[in-house]
């Protein structure tokens, strides 16, 4: 078993009857949906779930877990992901799947949000390993990377890796990739992103994850926020 099926099979073992779960996205999200299958079948373990992604929610289908569709949804009781990068505050990077709004919308209606990581995503400071992504509407994408670039973000935006195609988000939102080099902590640069017109959403999670499931040789290694929902 790897690193990303052990923190997935952890998490799917917290998960109760009568749950309504937010499934992540992302190959660990793929184990903990492919185990919450496994329990239904063979331990008749009954849950509905809402997906924060088309692909997600086709994998959950393919598997015959019950599903409801988000704009029905007012708050659910747990949600289950991965992520890019994870800060020992457990801030997180999340969105090479480009789906951040469903992401932050799920991470902010549930009661416990179980963030799921291998050793290799802790970092010192978000942005460490990666760009941080930016959905931006796509008539404003030049016009909102022009303000980011005034407090100090580069980058551009994402293609599709291999074509000349740009991404695209599932609900039609651009995403641009920004490097900040500026020394702003993580919250000071969560807070300017909120407030910079276009910008749909971005993958800075601040205060949001519950509990971080860690794989280190072998064995879980759980850690509770001390900021984030209990
Ligand atoms: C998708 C995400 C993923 O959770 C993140 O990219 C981690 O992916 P993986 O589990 O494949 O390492 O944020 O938007």
């Amino acid at each position: 078993m790897n690193d990303k099926q052990l923190v997935a099979l952890h998490a799917a073992a917290q998960v109760e009857d009568a749950m309504l779960v937010g499934l992540g996205t992302g190959s660990t999200a793929n184990y903990f949906i492919d185990e919450l299958a496994r329990r239904q079948r063979d331990e008749g373990l009954n849950v509905t779930t809402v997906a924060s992604s088309t692909v997600s929610s086709i994998r959950a289908h393919q598997l015959g877990l019950p599903q409801v569709s988000m704009e029905h949804v007012s708050r659910i009781d747990l949600y289950v992901d991965g992520a890019d990068e994870v800060t020992p505050d457990l801030s997180l990077l999340k969105g090479r799947g480009s789906d951040l709004v469903r992401e932050k919308l799920l991470a902010r209606a549930c009661d416990r949000f179980l963030v799921l990581v291998d050793h290799s995503k802790l970092v010192a400071r978000i942005g460490e390993k990666y760009a941080i992504p930016i959905e931006v509407m796509p008539f404003a994408w030049q016009l909102t990377k022009h303000r980011l670039e005034a407090i100090g973000g580069r980058g551009n935006l994402r293609a599709i890796a291999g074509t000349d195609g740009l991404a695209v988000t599932s609900h039609g939102s651009l995403v641009l990739d920004m490097v900040f080099d500026t020394g702003l902590d993580t919250r000071t640069l969560d807070a300017a992103l909120n407030a910079t017109p276009g910008v749909v959403e971005h993958g800075i999670f601040c205060g949001l994850a519950s509990v971080l499931l860690i794989a280190i040789d072998g064995k879980v290694e759980v850690r509770q926020a001390s900021n984030g929902k209990t």
